[in-house]
């Protein structure tokens, strides 16, 4: 009781908060995620993400060594497949030497043991912009999960560490975890994004792969008959139990800020770890809003990603990676 209990003791100096500090922020807790283009010598900003690029193959390689120098270890990639070669089907998602394929084996030689992880889904090959195959104005479920799992076994046979579906059908992960173990790649692991929303903050990620969906007539305007409700919580649990029982290795909420009670609430019921992705409208408001000289950029960026992992994320997907550990020290 007041006046032997002072909780300020415990604030007093620099030295004692470090002390009783119960979240810390390290290297280790991150995943970068990575754009990648076709061409040459291009590292292109993207202009509604602020100091973050699109990287052709060599540049993709020189910001591999320069994010393992830092002692960052491991990369989420995604690639902007050119116009002509988009379909409804996600055809050149399974090409061998396509840039995926590509963009991993250049990772893998620039640094061997960073993590590869891979974006899984079909928008940035699809001529509609949808996680999935279109059919008579609905998403087909069962046909596009066959190709999530052929896509799988490409990425993983170019030597992807870790395969992440972000395309929230039904059933994909037993039907990407039995081909991975089919054709031989028990070793493969699955990061399934579980818990992902039907989000608005994902505006700027579909400007960087030019991957929104289309506006045409019996195509979706938008991704809700996949992903998420906003509003509900149990169903994230359902959706990520199901992914654990299905043989997810790793779960992830996302988005990560206005999802931080589904982070503390799957934490407390899973055992595996728990990866949360802070989203590229995330990024782009804070980069705004520091742009403007309202918020401080640097606090207001390590106090967010303290704050997903406080919540409990064990892996944080941030484009402010590299910021946040040149913070570090
Ligand atoms: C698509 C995918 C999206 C993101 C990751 N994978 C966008 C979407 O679902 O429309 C969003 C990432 C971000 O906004 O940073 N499968």
């Amino acid at each position: 009781m007041y006046p032997l209990r002072r909780n300020r003791r415990l604030r007093s100096n620099d030295a004692i908060r470090r002390l009783v500090r119960e979240t810390v922020l390290t290297p280790n807790d991150f995943l970068v995620p990575l754009f990648v283009v076709e061409g040459k010598g291009i590292r292109e900003e993207i202009p509604s993400m602020p100091n973050y690029f699109r990287l052709s193959l060599d540049q993709l390689e020189k910001e591999t060594k320069e994010l393992w120098n830092m002692g960052l270890c491991a990369v989420l990639l995604f690639v902007k497949v050119p116009d002509n070669l988009k379909d409804n089907k996600g055809v050149e998602a399974l090409n061998a030497e396509g840039l995926m394929q590509r963009g991993i084996k250049t990772v893998k030689n620039a640094c061997p043991d960073m993590l590869v992880m891979t974006d899984v889904a079909l928008d940035p090959y699809s001529s509609y912009g949808h996680d999935g195959i279109v059919a008579d104005g609905r998403i087909a479920n069962d046909e596009t999960v066959e190709v999530l799992a052929e896509m799988s076994v490409s990425h993983a046979r170019a030597g992807a560490d870790f395969v992440a579906p972000s395309d929230m059908m039904d059933g994909r992960i037993l039907a990407i975890r039995e081909a991975l173990e089919e054709e031989g790649l028990p070793d493969t692991g699955i990061m399934s994004y579980s818990a992902k929303y039907a989000s608005a903050f994902y505006g700027p990620f579909r400007d960087a792969l030019d991957s929104a969906p289309v506006d045409v007539q019996n195509v979706p305007k938008d991704k809700k008959t996949y992903q998420m409700d906003p509003a509900n919580r149990f169903e994230a649990l359902t959706e990520t139990q199901m992914d654990i029982d299905e043989g997810a290795d790793i779960v992830m909420v996302k988005p990560g800020l206005c999802y931080l009670d589904i982070v503390r609430e799957i934490r407390n019921e899973v055992d595996v770890p728990v990866a949360v992705y802070q989203v590229s409208g995330e990024y782009a408001m804070l980069k705004a809003a520091a742009g403007k000289g309202w918020l401080d950029h640097d606090a207001v960026m390590m106090e967010q990603l303290i704050a997903i992992k406080r919540a409990g994320a064990n892996i944080i997907a941030s484009y402010f990676a590299k910021d946040a550990v040149k913070l570090m020290g």
